[in-house]
Order: C-alpha cells, then sequence, then structure tokens
C-alpha cells in the first residue's frame, strides 16, 4: 500500500525541536475537547460468567439461551438475504469493478432473480430441490458465487466451495465424497482442470460443469465426448428464466454449506454446517458489537478473503442480513489498495498477515530518529485515549500524521475485524491506536462456523481473544501431559452451542475425534481465562511429543518464540522420543540474511551463506537468546540447526491453506538433513 508521509519527510532542521514542542502544546490542548469514553455494556470484570459444568457464556446475555438468530424473520441463509433485499428497499448488493473504473452494483432483487433462475436451471435439468444435491463452487470471490450459493439455498441444496490451494487430488477427493454432479466455476482453466480428471475417469459422479466467464466451445465438445455437459452461467440462467421454480427454502436444521479443510495429515474433512449454524455465528458476533456497531445498509464491505473459508461467509452473512452492501476486489491482492480507495469500505475483514503489512509500512515511513520520536509520541498519545475507549480519527495526530494510512484504506472504514490467525498484541494496539477504528479480533474455527469468542467493544487490552459469543458457551478441559488443569483456569478449548458443526461428511471416524458425546467440539487450542472474563489462548494441544529422557514439547511453542529473531523467515523444531534434544530447520529471511552475515564479516549468496559455519552458529545463539528471554528451559532449545535457502510453501506442500506448518510433511522432506543434525552431534 502507498503511504505519503509527507508530513513526516519535512527535513529536521532547527526548528524541528520547536515545532514538536509546538504540536505537543495544541495535542495538550486538544485533550480538553476529546470525545466521552464509549465504555463496554458490561462491567469488564465479568466479561464472562461461568454457568453448568465448568463452561462460560458471554455476561452481555440477560438468560440462559443461547442466540439462534438475530431477527424472527431471518433464520437461514435464504431469509438473510430476503430481510436484506427488504430492509434495504431493494438496496444495492453486490459490487465489482474493471480496472480503472467505478463499482458497478447489483440490487438485491436483481441477484435474488438471478439465484432463481439459475436454481431453477438446475433443476429444470434434473437435480433435486433437496438436501441431496450437492453443488460445488469453485470461483475466486465474485458475484455470481454468491449468486450461485444462494441458488442453492433458495431450493435446499448444500454448497459445496472449491478452490485451488488444496491441491489437485483433494479436488477429485472432494467430488467424489460429496458425491458432486454439478460444478459452477469461474474460469476456463478450472473446467479443463476438472474436464481432465473426468478423462481419466477420476471422478466419473461429475456430470455438468457451468462456467461464469465465456469460454471456448471446443470445450463443449471435449466434455461432450465423456458424457459431460459444459454450459454457460448465462444460458442456465435464461433456462430456469423459463422453467421458473418457486423456491423451497430450507429450514434452519437443514445443510447451508459443506466447508473443506485440509488437516496437517490425511484426506480433506467437511465441515457439515447448517443454516442455524452460520446464522447463529454471524448473530453471536453483532450482538457482541452492537454497542458501537450495528450495521445498515449504507455500510459496505471489501471482499477479498477466500469465500470458500467461513470467516468472510459469516462477515457476508452479517452484511446481507443488514441490507448492506459488499464489493469485490479485483481478484488480483496488488490491487487491493486501488479497490479500497474506489469502494471506501466501511468494513474491512483481514487476517493479520495484512494488518502486520500495514503495521510494517506504517513504520517504515519513519525513516530518521526524529520522525520516529515523533511517531511514537503520537502513537502513545493516541493509545493513552484507546486504553480509555476512546476510538477516533478526527484527533490532532490523524490529522497530521495517521489521515494518509486511514486514506489509504478509503477513509471511511468503521470496523476492521481479524481472524484466522493470532495477531501480536503490539500490532494490535499500534494500528488501533494509529487507524481510529474499532479493530475486534475473533478466535474460532470452521467446525464452529467461525468465530466463538471475539473482542468486546470497550475492552481495548491486546493478547486474548475476547469472551464466547452469545451463540455458544466455552469451557476448558484438562490436558493433563502438557499439565494444564481446568481448576487452575486451563486447558483444552470446547465449544458447545449453536455454532458447532454437525461433523465431518462421511467420515464418523475423524468427526468422534472432533465432536464429544455430549455434542462439545474439542478445538486442540490450549485457552486460559483471564481475570477479566476473556479467553486467552496460550498453546496448541497437537504435537506434543515427548524426548528420550522423558520431558514434553510443544514445538509451536518454541517456534513462536524463535520466529522473532530477524534472520528467521520460517522455522521448524523437530525431535522425537528417541532423540534427547531439539533440531531445527531455519529457511532464512533473504534480505536480512544478507546484512546479517555482512556484520560477521561472510558474504556470498543466500545459498552459500545458507552453507556457513558462521552464519549458522549465529543464528543459533541469536535464537537461544531469545528462547532464554522467553523463559525456554534448556530442552526446549534447539542444540543444531540445518538453513534451507527456499521458503515452506502452499505449492511445495510444506504448509497447508491456512499457512501452518505440515508437521509430518516437514519431518519426512528434510529427513536426511535431520539424520545427519543428530549424527554430527
Ligand atoms: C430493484 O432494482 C433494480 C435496479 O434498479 C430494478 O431493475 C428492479 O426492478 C427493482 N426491483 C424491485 C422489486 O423494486
Ligand atoms: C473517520 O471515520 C468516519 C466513520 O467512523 C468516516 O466517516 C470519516 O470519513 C473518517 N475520517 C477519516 C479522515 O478517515
Amino acid at each position: 500500500m502507498e503511504f505519503l508521509w509527507e508530513f513526516l519527510f519535512t527535513p529536521l532542521s532547527t526548528s524541528g525541536l520547536v515545532f514538536l514542542f509546538s504540536l505537543a502544546a495544541i495535542a495538550l490542548l486538544h485533550l480538553n475537547t476529546r470525545p466521552k469514553p464509549l465504555r463496554p455494556p458490561s462491567d469488564l470484570n465479568r466479561q464472562s460468567i461461568g454457568i453448568a459444568g465448568g463452561a462460560r457464556k458471554a455476561a452481555l446475555m440477560n438468560d440462559d439461551n443461547l442466540m439462534s438468530y438475530l431477527h424472527e424473520d431471518a433464520k437461514t441463509l435464504y431469509e438473510v438475504f430476503q430481510r436484506g433485499l427488504r430492509v434495504s428497499g431493494n438496496g444495492s448488493c453486490l459490487g465489482y469493478r474493471k480496472k480503472g473504473q467505478p463499482y458497478q452494483w447489483l440490487k438485491y432483487k436483481q441477484v435474488s432473480d438471478r439465484a432463481e433462475y439459475l436454481g431453477s436451471g438446475l433443476i429444470h435439468r434434473g437435480l433435486k430441490p433437496s438436501q441431496e444435491s450437492f453443488i460445488g463452487i469453485f470461483a475466486q470471490n465474485r458475484p455470481e458465487w454468491i449468486i450461485s450459493e444462494l441458488a442453492c439455498y433458495a431450493y435446499s441444496m448444500v454448497a459445496v466451495p472449491l478452490y485451488d490451494t488444496l491441491g489437485p487430488e483433494a479436488l477429485v477427493f472432494i467430488i467424489n465424497r460429496a458425491k458432486i454432479s454439478t460444478v459452477l466455476c469461474d474460469k476456463q482453466d478450472k473446467a479443463e482442470t476438472l474436464l481432465a480428471n473426468s478423462e481419466k475417469n477420476l471422478t466419473p459422479v461429475l456430470k455438468t460443469i457451468i462456467l461464469m466467464d465465456p469460454f471456448d466451445a471446443a470445450l463443449t465438445e471435449r466434455g461432450s465426448k465423456i458424457e459431460v455437459d459444459v454450459l454457460s452461467l448465462k444460458d442456465v440462467e435464461a433456462l430456469g428464466k423459463n422453467n421458473h421454480q418457486k423456491p423451497v427454502p430450507p429450514k434452519p436444521e437443514d445443510l447451508s454449506i459443506i466447508c473443506f479443510t485440509s488437516g496437517t495429515t490425511g484426506d480433506p474433512k467437511g465441515a457439515m454446517l447448517t443454516h442455524e449454524n452460520v446464522v447463529s455465528d454471524a448473530a453471536g458476533v453483532v450482538k457482541v458489537f452492537e454497542s458501537v456497531f450495528i450495521p445498515v445498509p449504507s455500510d459496505v464491505s471489501i471482499s477479498f478473503l477466500p469465500l470458500a473459508h467461513m470467516f468472510e461467509r459469516v462477515v457476508q452473512t452479517v452484511l446481507y442480513g443488514a441490507g448492506g452492501r459488499v464489493g469485490f476486489f479485483q481478484g488480483n491482492i496488488a490491487l487491493l489498495p486501488d479497490d479500497m480507495k474506489a469502494l471506501q469500505p466501511t468494513v474491512f475483514p483481514v487476517v493479520p498477515r495484512l494488518l502486520n503489512r500495514i503495521y510494517d509500512k506504517i513504520q517504515s515511513g519513519a525513516k530518521t530518529p526524529f520522525k520516529k520520536s515523533l511517531l511514537n509520541f503520537a502513537i502513545e498519545r493516541k493509545h493513552a485515549e484507546v486504553k480509555q475507549g476512546i476510538i477516533r480519527n478526527d484527533s490532532i495526530w490523524d490529522k497530521l500524521i495517521f489521515q494518509k494510512v486511514q486514506a489509504s484504506l478509503g477513509g471511511r472504514v468503521r470496523v476492521i475485524v481479524t481472524g484466522a490467525a493470532p495477531i501480536s498484541p503490539s500490532v494490535l494496539s499500534f494500528l488501533r491506536a494509529s487507524l481510529g477504528c474499532q479493530i475486534f479480533e475473533a478466535y474460532g474455527q470452521t467446525e464452529c462456523t467461525a468465530a466463538c469468542s471475539f473482542s468486546m467493544p470497550g475492552d481495548w487490552t491486546a493478547g486474548h481473544v475476547g469472551i464466547p459469543i452469545p451463540c455458544n458457551t466455552v469451557k476448558l478441559v484438562d490436558v493433563e501431559e502438557m499439565n494444564y488443569f481446568a481448576s487452575n483456569g486451563e486447558g483444552e478449548v470446547c465449544v458447545k452451542g449453536k455454532n458447532v458443526f454437525r461433523g465431518y461428511l462421511n467420515d464418523p471416524e475423524r468427526t468422534a475425534e472432533a465432536l464429544d458425546k455430549d455434542g462439545w467440539l474439542h478445538t486442540g487450542d490450549i485457552g486460559k481465562w483471564l481475570p477479566s472474563g476473556v479467553l486467552k489462548i496460550i498453546d496448541r494441544k497437537k504435537n506434543i511429543f515427548k524426548l528420550a529422557q522423558g520431558e514434553y514439547i510443544a514445538p509451536e511453542k518454541i517456534e513462536n518464540v524463535y520466529i522473532r529473531s530477524a534472520p528467521v523467515a520460517q522455522i521448524f523444531v523437530h525431535g522425537d522420543s528417541l532423540q534427547s534434544c531439539l533440531v531445527g530447520i531455519v529457511v532464512p529471511d533473504p534480505e536480512v540474511l544478507l546484512g546479517f552475515a555482512k556484520k560477521l564479516g561472510v558474504k556470498g549468496s543466500i545459498a552459500e551463506l545458507c552453507k556457513n559455519q558462521d552464519v549458522k552458529k549465529a543464528i543459533i545463539s541469536d535464537l537461544v537468546k531469545l528462547g532464554c528471554e522467553a523463559g525456554l528451559k534448556s530442552f526446549e532449545q534447539v542444540k543444531d540447526l540445518y538453513l534451507h535457502p527456499e521458503m515452506f510453501t502452499i505449492e511445495n506442500g510444506l504448509l497447508t491453506p491456512t499457512l501452518k506448518a505440515k508437521r509430518a510433511d516437514l519431518t519426512k522432506y528434510f529427513k536426511v538433513q535431520i539424520d545427519s543434525l543428530y549424527v554430527n552431534m
């Protein structure tokens, strides 16, 4: 993103200090005129309260009933959209743009009509308007994605998002596991991938491919040879318009979507989510922030996070239920800043990676010591306000320093929601001060739709994931082997409520691992209740192993410490019960590594530096130093490293699509290197 720090670029002259002092004086005067703090609706000392069986729920609910929906007339995703149509008075709904052009909008009624036409077209072609029909959606975020999804919902069919990063084998697996006979896809190349699988007879269930973009006529011919119909979305909509079917709306307990996620091992798992699951999750989130933000038809969200993930789906559900608008990015993340400026979103869902980028940009904009101290001063002033519950974008510091970055997000952002991965508390606090809007952190997983906890307005402390949202309760369960006990307020986070999924599609074994007989979802995360009643995620249950002498090791905890080392871009810590110590694989950050090595008097290409013993030793000692500071025990420190010049990526199979390390695959991939590290000890 492009930030112009004209103000910070004023050269420091002798008048610089005088200038700084006058600024401080203006700011002090300004303090007297600042607005009244926003307080959270409930006493911060008890944001969540205990109920039966050691579970807790949000203190903001007055009765014991868990929330299923916000509005009596919107209990399914179908009804949520119809409500949006009503409350917006057929307002703008889905926006899209071409490069350099303004957004164009489809109205609610147009979207709803097209969804009915598409659904009718599918039914006319032989699909049943029932829960037996699973429809694949294989596309980047765009209006047709939503139209396809709504076409399913209007006729009680089930949507199954497909996506590239799952890998080609996963695509075949999902189509077969969910018995998908019809896939709606955006581009010709995706259709070609599907056809190639059909030609190899890998997906005999697949009978119809419907394309959103124009395509070559040859594709239809290619399909006809193997009895797969290739049609255009336009034609199927036209077919449905001429053969219109009355909607067959779903019930809240019906399935809406099967959301496949790839685990770190094994085949993808298809989380079965009902209409109630998704609607209640969105309702729970809205209920938490309603004291500071009630979405209205003029609200608009930018859609660029994958729709195949539930985080983005829940954000959009919130918008549609309020009659709000969703504008899609052009499909290229590099053009997102331009889309932001054109759309001027008020709701900005993000992942921590993106917030980190914004943070880095602001920091690197202040190049000289003077500019740095000015920035820090401004952050401190704003942060002092944030701590009192004042979130605003019109202070003197906003006008002088932060307006540029706020404008680069379109200038109208009211709410940022971050989720899908943890965000560093210091980054979160910094951005709350500089962006001048509400920033909420959500925590959860696909199996509880998306969020199960959410930060509460007015509690702007960082380093926790807020309170249970009102559609679920949360309890912590003993994990003896890691020394976490519920009696100490620590344990595995377990979730029960309206948003908890129905299990994995046709996979009773893994369903039983995730859902216990009483309906509690076991997340695998270790949580801790803080005194104010908020939940903090402190560890991960999986990936625990014992070293030879019997000490338990949680490698991810160690990696989270080591990753702070400047020359380290990625790290994988390995050990097992046959070894008495840990070793690590480090992928160095190429930009930092050159300078790091230069200080040691070592020069060379990245590959050469990776082989250099002095560089390696220096990195090890930096890691050990960080480890000591973070309180790692000596057996938790790595004894040796292998430096690897290539990043772990989704493409090379070492990361999951959610960018988590595939530990088993990493161990296999680096077996030779790991073995030789141990041999040479
Ligand atoms: C909704 O708006 C669209 C676009 O302006 C218009 O074509 C359509 O007739 C409207 N429908 C209703 C029911 O108002
Ligand atoms: C400040 O925030 C409000 C919405 O909360 C928005 O309307 C306004 O444009 C923002 N101002 C700037 C300078 O970003």
